[in-house]
């Protein structure tokens, strides 16, 4: 389906296809959403490109969520209405659970209206299991705090949004002096506001922003690039004295907005971005490097492999891993910056400041979250160089930096011949030019959940250097 929106697409130098990397010159048809090179399909929403590797799979897979979330919001509805039969239910209960049930039923309409006019249907798919929607609830509050809250003219109604621009603009500010900025990706971009005001102030070439969920982006979308003004209750979770329980918002564009051309939206997974290597000047992670449950070094691998030769990466945020994260993931800032070290990123600037976050101006609970941005800047030192370095683990022990940073090429070593065809057949990848990520990519599905396949890679291939040494 062809799209012609001015607002739809990244320049096209930008982009590839999320599954083999083609770009327009390869196969990539970026009008058309497909790929001829692996003969893949992709879709949009509303003009937001939507491209994952599984394609149109992806698009079923929405589909039957929000047909899951209006079932459970209508089972909701049922069973807070029937809460209202029982003989003990006071009249202030009963007008209490009431208005919680339209407050829920709004935004449960709204969130199927967002998505049902940016193209999506809701529709069960026998084939999925019938699981809770958490996707479209996943950082629901985002779409309040980005577009809902500024609205607010209490005086004493502080805009985190505005705190949170402040401090990015700030390190931006010292990292790029007064160059213009060329093309910046944002990654895990949630409801936009950040990249929004990050585009309006700094006016770069292009901004991309990228996340995973359609909801968060479909809601940038819609307000930004087609001026929508969204109804969306927001619901107190927990009663609070003099505080109602729910509240009418509309998410709109702040009153000194400006046209914002280049600014473009993506649907698509981080680690397997829609993107060519090495085309960006700039990439922003705005609270995004902790909560993805991904070790950072295979985050930081796909930030260096998108950046251009001496392009800069904002990091910015809390460290709030997940509990489900293994302990030796969940790095310390002086960790991260020994990795930055590790792969020759240059740290410019550093700053931590305590913010309030996901503070409703109508909430009297509060919390506070300690955000470090840093700026670092990429060397212009091959990915081949860096793989050839060493580093230094806890025993001492010189290591090579592409068993580090598993996106690096292993270089063409002369491996023994193995006992096993598995392992015969990952040996014989090693061609100076191939990394342990794609190596790896022939294990996946075949080891034990708590095996990293891209480190098994590397364990094998440094077993068979050290004995080839010891021979
Ligand atoms: C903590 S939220 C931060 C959102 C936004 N940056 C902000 O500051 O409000 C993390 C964001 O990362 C997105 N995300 C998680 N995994 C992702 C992935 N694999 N690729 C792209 N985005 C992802 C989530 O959908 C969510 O919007």
């Amino acid at each position: 389906m062809t799209i012609n929106s001015k607002h739809s697409l990244p320049p096209e130098h930008l982009l590839a296809c999320p599954n083999c990397y083609a770009g327009v010159n390869e196969g990539l048809n970026i009008n058309e959403h497909t790929c001829a090179h692996c003969e893949s399909s992709f879709f949009h929403l509303d003009g937001v490109p939507c491209w994952f590797d599984c394609g149109q799979d992806q698009k079923i897979v929405w589909e039957h969520h929000l047909a899951v979330t209006q079932q459970k919001a209508e089972q909701n509805t049922q069973a807070m209405l029937q809460a209202t039969q029982s003989p003990f239910t006071l009249k202030s209960s009963d007008t209490r659970i009431k208005n919680m049930q339209k407050a829920s039923e709004q935004s449960a309409n709204a969130v199927s209206k967002i998505l049902q006019d940016s193209g999506l249907t809701p529709k069960m798919h026998d084939m999925l299991p019938p699981e809770d929607a958490g996707l479209f609830a996943n950082y629901f509050e985002l779409m309040h705090r980005d577009w809902g809250w500024h609205n607010n003219t209490s005086e004493k109604f502080e805009d985190e949004n505005i705190k949170q621009f402040e401090l990015l603009k700030s390190i931006t500010q010292n990292t790029f002096k007064d160059s213009k900025i060329g093309h910046v990706l944002v990654i895990g971009g949630g409801a936009g506001r950040l990249a929004y005001e990050f585009h309006q102030f700094f006016n770069p070439q292009s901004t991309t922003v990228l996340d995973i969920n359609p909801l968060l982006v479909q809601s940038a979308h819609q307000v930004i690039h087609n001026h929508k003004e969204i109804q969306l209750d927001e619901v107190r979770k927990y009663p609070q004295t003099e505080v109602d329980p729910s509240f009418s918002r509309t998410l709109k564009l702040p009153a000194e907005h400006k046209a914002c051309e280049n600014l473009f939206f993506m649907v698509a997974d981080a680690y397997n971005a829609p993107f060519k290597q090495q085309q960006f000047d700039l990439i922003i992670t705005p609270w995004f490097v902790d909560v993805v449950g991904v070790d950072i070094k295979k985050t930081m691998g796909v930030i260096h492999s998108l950046l251009k030769p001496d392009a800069h990466w904002i990091n910015f945020g809390p460290l709030l891993y997940l509990d489900s994260m293994e302990f030796n993931y969940k790095y310390h800032q002086k960790e991260i910056l020994e990795l930055l070290n590790c792969l020759d990123m240059n740290l410019i600037d550093q700053k931590s400041e305590v913010m309030p976050y996901s503070l409703s101006p109508d909430d009297q609970r509060q919390r506070l979250e300690q955000i470090w941005c840093f700026s670092a800047q990429i060397s212009n030192q091959s990915f081949e160089t860096l793989s050839n370095q060493t580093f230094k683990n806890a025993k001492d022990v010189d290591l090579p930096k592409w068993a580090l940073f598993t996106h690096l090429p292993i270089p063409a070593y002369n491996m023994a011949q193995q006992s096993h065809p598995v392992l015969q057949s990952i040996v014989e990848q090693i061609d100076g030019q191939t990394s342990a990520d794609e190596v790896a990519l022939m294990l996946e599905g075949k080891l034990p959940n708590h095996l990293n396949p891209s480190e098994v890679v590397c364990t094998l291939i440094l077993d068979n250097i050290l004995n080839a040494e010891n021979q």
